[in-house]
């Protein structure tokens, strides 16, 4: 008998937290399956879903990375859990993939051996899964699929991350267009340098957001929510960015960027007919360019990953 976790997709980054602020969806997310098996260590029984992609070796693969880490740190050598792997939702889309893979293989493992960390130790060895697709150590997508809510992560090396509430209402729409973009190339064209002018508008935008968000203050959100470092470089990988950021903005959105490393964007909306009227938009301004899309609504999900 085994255990099942779903862990959801998130948007990292926020426009204003390169790295920092991510938040987590409703759906869609992975699963993945783990039961205990005869061969020591992380099996990788089966994928599913990924078009036959990603690597079954276990160290290779950002779910099997996660497994692993959980049950190295339980020290249990004869230990055997095989997995199996469902990925609902596609790779290089911006909406926390491979996080997702991994926060579901963490969890998994660490549900069959009931439970020896807290969901909050996991997020270690989340980020470990999550090296292994991008070569970073970046907590915005994992923190969020795993604990759900807004999270800001303070300090990735010492795990310091932190929950901030959500007004009541807000919705997200992502929409993923069907191209796909690799994080680690979407991060390699990013600047090394950056114009003080351009952090100080930037960190000022990011208090106004925290402050927005723990108050309530929707038109604090929407005014600090501008992106003055990433989207300017990463928005040339994205057809049509402006265009479609403009209606959103035209539509009431609160904000509009890319999520994560992109190429989906999303819409930060103060209700669910906003967020409707968004994704209608977006979605017809890439259609009308050639290129088809998925529109994905949802509310902040409170939870983050779960047994299913
Ligand atoms: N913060 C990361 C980036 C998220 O933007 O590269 C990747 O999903």
């Amino acid at each position: 008998m085994g255990v099942s976790v779903f862990a959801p997709a998130s948007v990292a980054n926020l426009a204003v937290g390169y790295d920092t602020l991510g938040l987590c969806l409703d759906g869609p997310g992975d699963e993945v399956y783990a039961e205990f098996c005869d061969t020591p260590g992380i099996t990788i029984a089966s994928i599913e879903g990924d078009g036959g992609k990603l690597p079954l070796i276990p160290a290779k693969n950002t779910a099997g990375r996660a497994a692993q880490a959980v049950l190295e740190a339980v020290g249990n050598v004869r230990t055997g859990v095989s997995l199996k792997i469902h990925k609902k939702m596609p790779f290089g889309s911006g909406m926390g993939s491979s996080s997702a893979s991994a926060v579901a293989g963490a969890m998994a493992v660490n549900e069959l051996l009931d439970r020896p960390f807290s969901k909050y130790e996991l997020l270690k060895f989340t980020a470990m899964g999550e090296q292994v697709a991008d070569g970073a150590w970046h907590l915005d997508n994992v923190a969020p699929s795993l604990l759900g809510g807004i999270v800001l992560v303070r300090d990735g090396l010492t795990l310091d991350v932190q929950s901030i509430p959500v007004p009541d209402g807000l919705r997200v729409c992502v929409v993923h267009p069907d191209i796909e973009i690799l994080t680690k190339d979407s991060r390699a064209i990013l600047s090394d340098s950056v114009l003080l002018g351009d952090v100080i508008k930037q960190q000022s935008n990011l208090g106004g957001l925290i402050i927005g968000l723990y108050n309530n203050d929707l038109e604090l959100i929407s005014r600090s929510f501008k992106d003055h470092i990433i989207e300017p470089q990463r928005s040339k990988l994205i057809p049509h960015f402006y265009e479609l950021q403009s209606e959103a903005f035209d539509l009431g959105a609160l904000g509009c960027s890319i999520s994560g490393a992109g190429p989906s964007v999303f819409a930060f909306c103060p209700n669910a007919d906003v967020a409707e009227n968004c994704g209608v938009a977006i979605s017809s301004i890439w259609a009308k360019h050639g290129i088809t899309c998925q529109v994905h609504q949802s509310g902040i999900n409170p939870v983050g990953a779960k047994v299913i």
